[in-house]
């Protein structure tokens, strides 16, 4: 599975791409407003980070203008993914863009049946919501489920499954037991998977061992 990072804060992608954790990123205009910086050179700055897909999401609604700002964003970098929202004009606009050779990342997506039309409209990534889900008391991860069978149903869908609005540690394992493609994490929680308390306890008591016993690697 691959890990992308959620976040327009170029200091911490620039820092989890320093480790390997990242394989791509993913921004959305919340995540773009709260870094405070500029859109255009926030996403050009990012490309250069990461070789991986960079999503940057169109703002308008109708298809023409959808369209428009998507070919606009593609010229930042070859590995801008072109985000639009999962309506009629946004599965139009992904049509249009991704027959052009683009890559388009669909998002906002809450059923099995918008990810099965977005797949139909030639989407490279869908990006299903599953915290928001958890957040008006339905299982996020069962969506997941049920589009991973969806799309395995027909090798013609080639659409990669990114989970999004990914809010603990749980999601992201979970996303993998079930064969998600990708996951796409705040830095927070990217750092949280890494961590346990046994292992910190373990490694200060094997240290404290070694120390005992007086010895070095040299
Ligand atoms: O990539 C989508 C993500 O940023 C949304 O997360 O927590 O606002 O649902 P959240």
């Amino acid at each position: 599975m691959k890990f992308f990072a959620d976040t327009a804060d170029v200091k911490e992608i620039r820092e989890l791409a320093s480790a390997g954790l990242i394989d791509g990123v993913t921004t959305n205009p919340t995540l773009i407003m709260r870094s405070g910086r500029g859109f255009i050179e926030s996403i050009a700055e990012i490309c250069k980070i990461v070789d991986g897909p960079v999503s940057a999401e169109v703002t308008a609604l109708a298809a023409d203008e959808m369209i428009e700002q998507g070919r606009r964003l593609l010229q930042i970098a070859k590995n801008v993914a072109v985000k639009v929202p999962l309506t009629l004009d946004g599965l139009k606009a992904c049509r249009a863009l991704s027959q052009g050779g683009a890559m388009v990342n669909v998002t906002l997506c809450f059923s099995p049946a918008q990810a099965l039309l977005a797949a139909k409209a030639g989407a490279r990534f869908i990006s299903p919501f599953v915290g928001r889900l958890d957040d008006v008391s339905q299982v996020g991860m069962d969506l997941i489920r049920s589009i991973r069978t969806i799309y395995d149903n027909y090798s013609a869908i080639t659409t990669e499954i990114l989970v999004a609005s990914v809010r603990h540690p749980l999601h992201v394992v979970e996303a993998a037991e079930i064969g998600a493609d990708v996951c796409t994490c705040p830095p927070d929680i990217l750092r949280k998977l890494l961590q346990h308390p046994l292992t910190d306890i373990g490694l200060e008591a094997f240290l404290a061992d070694w120390k005992k016993s007086g010895q070095k690697i040299v």
